[in-house]
């Protein structure tokens, strides 16, 4: 990709950058990047650019080695993870690892950040512990987010860039001294600008909230008051700081995925913005189901004030880039993190787009009715739901003239005030998962059922869940 196309879709960092972008040598560069008349634009900084070209130049691929030879599971005593591999690629493969996450750890190898070299099998340093998970992190992010990493994928190197320790992490905020209930009474995170919003002073924790939790960021209400929308200002500056954190991250402006004419409406905004949505959500479970676990395996000078576990948003991988490494793609020279085996059959999903395979499943199926199941407490459409909200979406395709009605509800456990908001947002976040992924609002009916506890008892998992009907 040459300097120029790189160029053409960069942006500078932020609203604030924009504003001042007129003192700035050399002079800023604007390009159209919407409709003629929308304003939609993308305004870039010469300077900052090639900072962050710098910062994503990609290190040369390993030498590919005979995928066949006996299987690391039957030579090596401690191979829970790649034992598939032939010997072969798993020596390619922890050589790539110590490239992409400890090349200056050492004096001699540096395959001692992970291993006690008087015996590999042994899994008593943390750093091994937490590769293994890492390992299977990454393979999760390249076989079942294909949504946001399309057939681009990712490796260690997306977020280590040669480092231990990723440069761009987040931990929850102690609370800044000046933070107090005091004659200013009390600032709710805000008004500090911190470079986690890109020094708005906006909450400057956008990421406990969304990227952890799953907090309702959509504020914007869609029907005249005082019905419908109950967000207050106080969510909406949440909103705007997580969406400052996602500009910055990505080194755009919020006109790349909105046209501002309305933040909330799903039809004028550009594909990239469906693109961002599954990465909040993969952000998410990443964050749940890999790096939240590890807190015990992490020892307490890497966690944060409040003793959590390191963790993952957008500049993570992003590094300012509006695709990681502007693009390049070295998961293609690492098959075996694509979860398959190269050589094998099974590999053909990782070269073939996803695009291309479910359009001819979905016409050749009938539209039939489907459930979106949750985790406790939770209105977050994990790995598994973002699945048959994809089918979902391909099967409406397929059938134009089909509309979906949807109904949320809850388990028999709990507050039922609380219970019934949770249902609620459970229903909404399939909702947006389908016109996220292009379908038109209007074929997307809510339908509160007559009672949103399913007839179900106790905490059973399949009374957290979302029906999906054909009408
Ligand atoms: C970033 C951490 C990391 C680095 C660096 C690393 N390894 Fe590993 N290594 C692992 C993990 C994790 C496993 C276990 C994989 C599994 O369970 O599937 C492993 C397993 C092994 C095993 C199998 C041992 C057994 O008998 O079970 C060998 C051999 C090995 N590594 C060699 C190396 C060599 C040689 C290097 C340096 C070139 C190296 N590793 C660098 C993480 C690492
Ligand atoms: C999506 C981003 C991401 C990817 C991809 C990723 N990691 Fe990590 N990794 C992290 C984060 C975040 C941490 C926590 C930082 C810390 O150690 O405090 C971490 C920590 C680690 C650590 C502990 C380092 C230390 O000194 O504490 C090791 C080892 C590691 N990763 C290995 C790997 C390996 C090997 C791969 C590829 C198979 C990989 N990681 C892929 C984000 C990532
Ligand atoms: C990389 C893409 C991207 C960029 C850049 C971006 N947004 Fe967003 N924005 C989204 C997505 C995706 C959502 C919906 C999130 C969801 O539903 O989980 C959203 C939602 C919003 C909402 C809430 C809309 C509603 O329905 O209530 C507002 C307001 C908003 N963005 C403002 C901004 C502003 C202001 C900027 C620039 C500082 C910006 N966005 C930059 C992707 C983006
Ligand atoms: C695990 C690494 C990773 C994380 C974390 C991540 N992304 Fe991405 N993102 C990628 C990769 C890889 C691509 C390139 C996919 C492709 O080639 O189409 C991408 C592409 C995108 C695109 C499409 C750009 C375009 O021009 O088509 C957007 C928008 C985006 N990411 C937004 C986000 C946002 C917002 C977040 C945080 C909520 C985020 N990403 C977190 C890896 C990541």
């Amino acid at each position: 990709m040459s300097r120029a196309r790189i160029a053409s879709t960069l942006v500078a960092a932020t609203v604030a950058a924009v504003l001042l972008s007129g003192c700035e040598r050399p002079p800023p560069d604007v390009v159209q990047s919407g409709f003629r008349g929308t304003g939609m634009e993308q305004v870039y900084n010469p300077r900052r650019l090639e900072k962050v070209i710098a910062a994503n130049e990609v290190p040369p691929a390993l030498d590919p080695v005979d995928p066949g030879g006996p299987k690391a599971g039957q030579v090596y005593q401690n191979v829970k993870v790649l034992g598939d591999l032939g010997v072969g690629e798993f020596t390619r493969l922890m050589v790539a690892m110590t490239n992409w996450v400890a090349p200056k750890e050492g004096p001699e190898a540096a395959c001692v950040y992970c291993h006690n070299p008087a015996n590999l099998a042994d899994d008593s340093k943390y750093t091994k512990i937490v590769a293994r998970s890492m390992i299977q992190m990454t393979r999760k992010i390249n076989v079942d987010w294909k949504a946001h990493v399309a057939n681009t994928g990712v490796t260690c190197y997306t977020c280590h860039r040669g480092q231990p320790v990723p440069q761009n992490v987040w931990f929850k905020p102690a609370p800044l001294t000046h933070d107090v209930k005091g004659m200013l009474g009390d600032k709710a995170l805000q008004n500090s600008p911190a470079t986690s919003v890109a020094l708005a002073s906006l909450p400057y924790d956008p990421f406990g909230p969304y990227l952890s939790d799953a907090k309702p960021i959509r504020v914007i209400g869609d029907q005249a008051l005082p019905n419908g929308n109950r967000a207050s200002t106080k969510q909406a500056e949440f909103t705007y700081g997580l969406m400052m954190h996602m500009s910055d991250s990505l080194g755009v402006n919020c006109t790349y995925c909105h046209n501002t004419r309305s933040m909330a409406e799903w039809n004028g905004s550009p594909p990239q913005r469906a693109t961002a949505w599954y990465g909040i959500r993969m952000a998410r479970s990443m964050n749940n189901e890999y790096m939240e676990p590890l807190t015990a395996t992490f020892p307490a000078h890497r966690k944060g004030p409040l003793g959590d576990v390191a963790k993952i948003n957008c500049a993570t991988c992003h590094q300012g880039a509006y695709k990681p490494l502007f693009g390049a793609s070295m998961a293609k020279d690492h098959p075996e993190l694509g979860g398959v085996k190269p050589g094998s059959a099974a590999a053909a999903p990782v070269a073939v787009p996803a695009a291309a395979t479910s359009p001819t499943s979905a016409t050749t199926s009938s539209m039939g009715p489907a459930t979106v199941f949750f985790a406790v407490g939770s209105s977050a459409v994990d790995a598994d739901g973002g699945k048959v909200v994809g089918d979902l979406a391909a099967a409406l395709k397929a059938n134009p003239g089909a509309k979906v009605s949807i109904s949320g509800f809850h388990s028999a456990a709990g507050n039922l005030a609380q219970n019934q908001e949770l249902a609620k947002n459970r229903a909404f976040a399939v909702r947006d998962g389908l016109i996220a992924a292009g379908i038109a609002a209007d074929r997307v009916v809510l339908e509160k059922p007559m009672q949103t506890e399913a007839n179900i008892s106790g905490e059973d998992p399949r009374a957290r869940r979302v029906d999906v009907a054909v009408r």
